[in-house]
């Protein structure tokens, strides 16, 4: 089964609206002549309807950073999974290792935005990833294995159908430290057959699984061209258009 491959850039709290505009619209005509490969965009709430309406009619698409799980209600602060459909996108991002670190959110809170998500006919990137020191005690698999069910828990397989699986090594975010191919190489593989037996064949064959961590143009030809890698998730270089176009363009 071919998975089209997903390169995603996650631009974190960067960017005033205007600044996010203009990236986009730089971004989108860049990938005017990009064929067979997704490219998405993720700019803060703020900047999501703008951009959203500035690239409305190009190829790129839009996604969130979070989302909050309940529908409406009094939860100050916070946006909902309708909300952000309503504003222009499509993806949204969930459990990022940042906001598991700095906003407490757990494998359990994640499984209900993933939930929420599907709901309203959001499509969700669920990241996962080990840090250093567990790594170092060689609990990667236990850590994946736990954020995976625990994150996809109680789903049928007929919701899970948009699910895009980020695996993100919280040593490899942001640091410069790529994981190595054979790093890669080796989780995602696992991760294949880790959602054949949580799932179905079928399933593993037709997800699609994404490496983050500090990608660049320099070696996303390498990590993009491992097997089980269907795509990125771009942090910093993913910031810059003309930097950006030359991880999409990896195989040119
Ligand atoms: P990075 O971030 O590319 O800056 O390492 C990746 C991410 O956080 O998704």
């Amino acid at each position: 089964m071919s998975r089209i491959p997903l390169i995603a850039g996650n631009w974190k709290m960067h960017k005033t609206g205007p600044e996010a505009v203009e990236t986009a619209r730089d971004l989108a005509q860049l990938c005017s002549d990009i064929q067979d490969i997704e490219v998405m965009i993720a700019p803060t709430f703020l900047s999501l309807p703008l951009v959203a309406a500035s690239i409305e009619d190009t190829s790129v698409k839009i996604g969130a950073q979070n989302l909050y799980f309940e529908k409406q209600g009094a939860f100050t602060g916070e946006v909902s999974a309708d909300m952000i459909k309503a504003a222009g996108a499509q993806y949204v991002i969930i459990g990022h290792s940042e906001r598991r670190q700095y906003f407490d959110e757990t494998d359990s809170s994640v499984c209900k935005k993933i939930n929420s998500a599907i709901k309203s006919g959001l499509k969700p990137i669920l990241c996962i990833g080990e840090t250093e020191s567990q790594r170092a005690d060689e609990k990667t698999f236990l850590i994946l294995d736990k954020q995976v069910s625990d994150g996809l828990k109680g789903f049928g397989l007929d919701e899970l159908a948009h699910l895009v699986l980020a695996y993100e090594p919280v040593w490899a975010i942001g640091t410069g430290k790529t994981a190595s191919v054979d790093q890669v190489r080796q989780v995602h593989q696992y991760l294949r057959s880790s959602l054949e037996k949580l799932f179905s064949k079928d399933f593993s064959n037709q997800t699609r699984i994404l490496y983050g961590g500090s990608v660049n143009p320099e070696n996303a030809k390498d990590l993009m061209g491992i097997e089980d890698v269907d795509g990125a998730l771009v942090g910093g270089a993913s910031l810059d258009a003309n930097e950006f176009i030359n991880i999409i363009k990896y195989n040119k």
